[in-house]
């Protein structure tokens, strides 16, 4: 078992390089599988949903060579559809893989995937993904934790508008209709800057996707795409993630290699608490105020405050005076971490979907538990900011979207440790 072990109440100072997108790199991957051909892709951070990823891809007959520690070359050429039940466990356990689905159907007009998994948030319906991909012609049939989708022509270009406002149904649909025959429409899009890269990556490789970034994508299916090589945009949560601990920690870090636009939202909240966030071209430098004062936050799709960045405010927000709100809009049940932080007695409960925290109540340093991704980085600021020594564990569930956070946190000044301890010894 490896846990993280923590030392806080010391300000982060310098700079932090930021990795590239995870909500980016996952459906590009996967929509590797469109293209015979060559992909070299750059800027892919180093963390287990990816690896895991290329393990599903490569037991179906991907060839990838790692270039270089973040440059990847993707080959799909020999790909065989409907194979990734090799790797069963692993499609089960990352919510991208649905992706797949979307890549094969695309391709081969058929497709066989297990269901997805992910962050446990309760109910994580993919409705929106079948109702598309029954737009574009195909029969979907959901048996014993698979879906499967079959067609007599493959994938035929329609007009879609989702109930829902689904990332991954999006970025599904426009996957899947990429090489598909004819003009596809999806209106109600969502608008995040990963289903932007995404549709310049297709387009890189010779699609003709317009309008992405906006809530109508128009996608005209080309016979067939050709590889080319592309750079994944920079994480804009592993970003708002160490602006957040900057702040808790009444530091200033500077943040490179990002696309400031894509903070606006979170830089906007940082600043109404009290912190400063100097912009320039492709850095952010974030230093915290004197003091730190309350605020309420509600998460919306892009360009709103990001579900993303829910439990990182929230832990932020238990450093800051008064009485704050935060409104989760998207998920039913993020909300497994505000447990952790009480545990390192942060006054904080939930209400509904609304996070009341009391803040500005010293916190203490304790054994807590990472309950997911973004909640293990809650936890990870809130010991940051807290003198003593917190434990953190279950901290495979943070390298699922953290490239190399220790040793990142280390450079800022964090006394922060890696430990691998024998599994009986908790
Ligand atoms: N929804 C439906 N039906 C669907 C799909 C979604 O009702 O078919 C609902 C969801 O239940 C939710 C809302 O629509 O209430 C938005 O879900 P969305 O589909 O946008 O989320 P997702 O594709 O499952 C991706 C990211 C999440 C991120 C959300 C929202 C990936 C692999 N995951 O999930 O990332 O929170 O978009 O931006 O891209 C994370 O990185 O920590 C993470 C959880």
């Amino acid at each position: 078992m490896e846990k993280i072990v923590i030392n806080g109440g010391k300000p982060l100072f310098g700079q932090v390089e930021i990795s590239g997108s995870k909500n980016a790199a996952l459906p590009i991957i996967y929509a590797c599988v469109l293209v015979k051909g060559k992909c070299v892709l750059e800027n892919i951070p180093d963390i287990s949903d990816l690896r895991n990823s290329f393990k599903i891809l490569e037991a179906a007959g991907a060839k990838i060579e790692k270039l270089d520690r973040n440059t990847y070359a993707i080959d799909c050429t020999d790909f065989e559809v409907g194979t990734s039940d090799r790797e069963l466990e692993l499609v089960s356990k990352i919510r991208g893989s649905y992706y797949l689905l979307g890549a094969e159907f695309g391709r081969f007009g058929k497709s066989r995937v297990a269901f997805p998994g992910g962050c446990n948030f309760g109910v994580r319906p993919i409705d929106q993904h079948i109702k598309g991909f029954e737009a574009l012609g195909g029969r979907v049939d959901v048996d014993d934790g698979f879906i499967n989708i079959e067609s007599d022509n493959g994938a035929l270009g329609t007009s879609i508008f989702l109930d829902v406002t689904s990332v991954g149904a999006t970025l599904n649909i426009m996957i899947a209709a990429a090489t598909a025959e004819g003009m596809t429409i999806i209106d109600n899009a969502a608008k995040e800057p990963h289903v932007v890269d995404c549709a310049n990556f297709l387009n890189t490789c010779g699609a003709r996707i317009s309008g992405a970034g906006s809530d109508m994508i128009k996608i005209k299916g080309v016979p067939q795409l050709h590889g080319c090589t592309y750079a994944i945009i920079p994480d804009m949560i592993e970003a708002g993630s160490f602006m957040a601990a900057a702040v808790a920690t009444h530091g200033s870090v500077q943040v490179n290699n990002i696309i400031p636009k894509h903070l606006e939202s979170i830089s906007a909240k940082l600043e109404e608490i009290g912190a400063t966030v100097e912009e320039f071209d492709d850095a952010v430098l974030v230093t915290a105020g004197k003091h730190l004062r309350k605020t309420s936050v509600k998460t919306m799709p892009y360009p709103g405050f990001p579900t993303d960045m829910h439990p990182q405010m929230s832990a932020l927000l238990c450093c800051a005076e008064g009485t704050s709100y935060i409104n989760e809009s998207i998920f039913e049940n993020r909300f497994r971490y505000v447990e952790e932080l009480r545990r390192m007695g942060a006054k904080i409960k939930v209400d509904g979907r609304i996070v009341v925290i009391e803040g500005g109540t010293p916190m203490k340093p304790a054994s807590v538990i990472a309950t997911d991704l973004r909640g293990g980085v809650a936890v990870m600021i809130a010991a940051l900011a807290t003198e003593g020594t917190t434990e953190i564990t279950e901290i495979r569930l943070i390298e699922r979207g953290y490239d190399n956070i220790c040793e990142k946190l280390r450079q800022l000044g964090a006394d922060i440790q890696k430990i691998t301890c024998p599994d009986n010894a908790e």
